[in-house]
């Protein structure tokens, strides 16, 4: 059955660049990004990987940990990584899975047989300290992802996790947000003291809470 939004991310163990890896155990009480893609020594992944790299700094200050999975092998991995410092300017600084046997890409559904019967499409998982899953993207193989665009998902993602509020179209971090809808006006003139815009009652409009 498909992984959905809200359902637990199930626990695996397989082995990475980094040793063996214990997913749960990864995971430690942070936020993950578990993410596949179809196939080593191609281009797109190639400028995946490299571009996922340099955004390391971005991904260890929101306290997420990066996992990326293919189902090549690890002796594969090491050559690849070597092409992927010297085409996109930084080496891989995070595991990679190598899930020969395609267990884990079984598990979170990343083969998607109508498209191709062995390699995964290009899935994202983001996976929250509580081990629920967040956010779940696919992509096509012909489709690289934008990178920046899981940052900026993980940003709604943790702000709402702990305000009462939701995230419009195209937010970026520091801009307005809005109320969430299940938060009453009595209830939201106590966390939002200082008001906020309602152009129609559903729509209230505050400034980004901090921390
Ligand atoms: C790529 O990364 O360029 C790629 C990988 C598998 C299928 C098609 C494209």
């Amino acid at each position: 059955m498909a992984i959905l939004i809200g359902d637990t991310a199930p626990d695996f163990t397989a082995d990475s660049t980094e040793g063996p890896i214990h997913f749960y155990d990864f995971i430690e009480g942070s936020w993950a990004v578990l993410f596949s893609h179809p196939k080593n020594f191609t281009p797109v992944c190639t400028t995946e990987l490299g571009y996922t790299a340099k955004l390391k700094p971005e991904f260890d200050k929101r306290g997420v940990k990066v996992l990326g999975l293919s189902v090549d092998k690890l002796e594969d991995h090491a050559g690849w990584a070597k092409d992927i410092e010297e085409t996109q300017g930084t080496a891989l600084n995070f595991p990679l899975l190598a899930d020969t046997r395609g267990e884990v890409a079984r598990l979170y559904d990343m083969i998607h047989p109508n498209a191709d019967n062995s390699l995964t499409v290009r899935s994202v998982f983001v996976i929250g300290p509580d081990k629920k899953v967040k956010l779940k993207i696919e992509y096509p193989a012909s489709t690289g992802r934008n990178f920046d665009e899981v940052l900026r998902v993980i940003d709604s993602l943790q702000l709402t996790a702990n305000h009462s509020v939701a995230t419009p179209v195209n937010w970026k971090n520091g801009e307005d947000v809005i109320i969430s809808s299940s938060l009453s006006t009595e209830a939201a003139k106590e966390k939002f003291p200082d008001g906020w815009k309602e152009p129609k009652p559903y729509l209230r409009i505050v400034p980004q809470p901090r921390a």
